[in-house]
């Protein structure tokens, strides 16, 4: 574990975490990366090393540290060619951000191309020292993090279709067994009869959505995406790509094993199937053996079923287009162009990233490119962005995340109807499918163009983005208000890789 100060090395290693072996794009030389570990108020101080080699896969890179929400250092957000270029080979690049908000659980990965699922993602856990709401659970341990991930055997850059890739296997912490591949190692969690655990459960995936459940357990939903929720009792959620759940277990079971179990959505790869997308739940004393478990779900997680626990009523009028800015952006994909679009265009990276557009254009500003991708948003008003599926070739359900907010989200894929009264708040919703609708509240009180796009990296590199030019006048000019190095540090070199 790192952290709140530290060094990452992005590097390449040949790593066989399901018994093949392939080159990936590691942080510290470990898949997932090093744990990021702080505490609420810390200054962060993230030096992204970039040492890669290996031109079979993507040479720069750039880190988001997904779900924190960069107020004042929107610079930090590591989203290449929105906020900053690409760190380009022996660079680095200094994330120096604090966290005054929030605490919660949270990941950072690549944020380059589809560099991520080539392995540089890993969990970022922010705790509070003075939590007032974890007393209620009389939660023994807090510190257990479970990711999820898919995995390939081909490096990402070779995916050039317009169809996703299908994963060759799926890993739970790190493990997992392909189809026909050895019986590698699982990822144990160690639990003991009689305590009780807030498991921190992070899908880090680039594809698909994992159904996840523990046999003979239910799991107590306390938080979504670093936002607590209203405690819930479920057996087996969904957890789309780059959402969070801290859920809690209690270990009231027979000392025993017993599956964990992450079922992708993915065709071609087989469903539960124990000791392949599974990882085991091992009581203290039980025998060091596989699980014989079977899995039954009688509730699972209804999303429509989660409330914020803080500020559960979003702003404005509680209708339709209530906001104070309602911007209604659908999506599809162009059967012509084979890219995805929202509001008719297609994210096309710009060859200057938006935040030094805004930036170096203070004084004239002109429209902000990519044309047609860019939506300025005035400060300190309420918004509501509404994004309807327009099937049939829609290919949802398709997981939208805003960087810089947490949002309400009034309507999501599991639903046909709005809540404006009590809906969860998080930073990652799922569209639904073709006929489906995400629609989200939030209010522009943290100023920079945000990225707000499909979390299925396929997808993204497909076009399925826009950003939120959040008040343009006040986007903060300086890397950091305490020690402001040039803005154009942003952009060390400029050639290079613009895929
Ligand atoms: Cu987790 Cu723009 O991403």
């Amino acid at each position: 574990t790192i952290g709140p100060v530290g060094e990452m090395v992005v590097s390449n290693k040949v790593i066989r975490p399901d018994g093949f072996s392939r080159s990936s794009v590691l942080a510290g030389g470990e898949f997932p990366g090093p744990l990021i570990i702080g505490k609420k108020g810390d200054q962060f101080k993230l030096n992204v090393v970039n040492s890669l080699t290996d031109g079979t896969m993507h040479r720069s890179t750039s880190i988001h540290w997904h779900g924190i929400f960069q107020n004042g250092t929107n610079w930090a957000d590591g989203a290449a060619w929105v906020t900053q270029c690409p760190i380009v080979p022996d660079n680095a690049f200094l994330y120096d951000f604090p966290v005054y908000q929030q605490a919660g659980t949270f990941w950072y990965h690549s944020h380059f191309s589809t560099q991520y699922c080539d392995g540089l993602r890993g969990a970022f856990v922010v705790y509070d020292p003075q939590d007032p709401y974890i007393s209620m659970y009389d939660v023994d341990d807090e510190s257990t993090v479970i990711t999820l991930a898919d995995w390939y055997h081909d490096p990402a850059p070779e995916h050039t279709g317009v169809i996703p890739p299908t994963a060759n296997t799926t890993l739970i912490n790190g493990k997992g067994r392909h189809v026909g591949g050895p019986p590698v190692d699982l990822a144990i969690i160690n639990v003991v009869r009689g305590k009780k655990y807030r498991l921190r459960i992070v899908s880090m995936s680039c594809d698909p959505a994992f159904t996840f459940a523990i046999d003979k357990h239910t799991l107590t939903i306390i938080e979504a995406d670093g936002e607590y929720t209203a405690p819930l009792v479920v057996d087996s959620f969904v957890i789309y790509a780059g959402q969070r759940y801290s859920a809690i277990l209690n270990a009231n079971q027979a000392p025993g094993n017993y599956w964990i179990r992450a079922n992708p959505d993915i065709r071609g790869l087989p469903g539960y199937d124990n000791g392949r997308n599974s990882a085991i739940l091992r009581y203290q004393g039980a025998p060091v053996v596989d699980p014989t478990t079977q899995f039954v779900s009688t509730r699972p997680l209804k999303e429509t079923n989660l409330r914020a626990l803080i500020h559960p009523t979003p702003p404005g009028r509680p209708e339709v287009g209530g906001a104070d800015v309602n911007i209604n952006i659908p999506h599809r994909f162009n059967g012509q162009t084979f890219r995805y679009e929202i509001g008719g265009h297609a994210w096309e990276n710009p060859t200057v990233p938006v935040l030094l557009q805004i930036l170096s254009q203070a004084q004239q500003p002109q429209d902000l490119l990519p044309e047609g991708s860019v939506y300025e948003l005035p400060p300190n008003k309420i918004i509501e962005i509404s994004l309807p599926g327009t099937g049939p070739e829609v290919g949802g359900p398709h997981p939208f995340h805003l960087h810089g907010h947490s949002f309400w989200v009034v309507r999501s894929g599991d639903s046909t109807t709005y809540n404006y009264n009590n809906p969860v708040r998080r930073d990652t919703v799922n569209t639904g499918g073709n006929d489906g609708n995400a629609t989200i509240r939030f209010v522009t009180d943290n100023s920079g163009p945000w990225f707000l796009h499909c979390h299925i990296d396929w997808h993204l590199e497909l076009g399925l983005a826009v950003v939120m030019a959040e008040d343009r006048q006040g986007t903060p000019a300086h890397v950091n208000p305490s020690k402001p190095p040039a803005w154009d540090q942003l952009c060390p070199i400029y050639e290079e890789e613009n895929p």
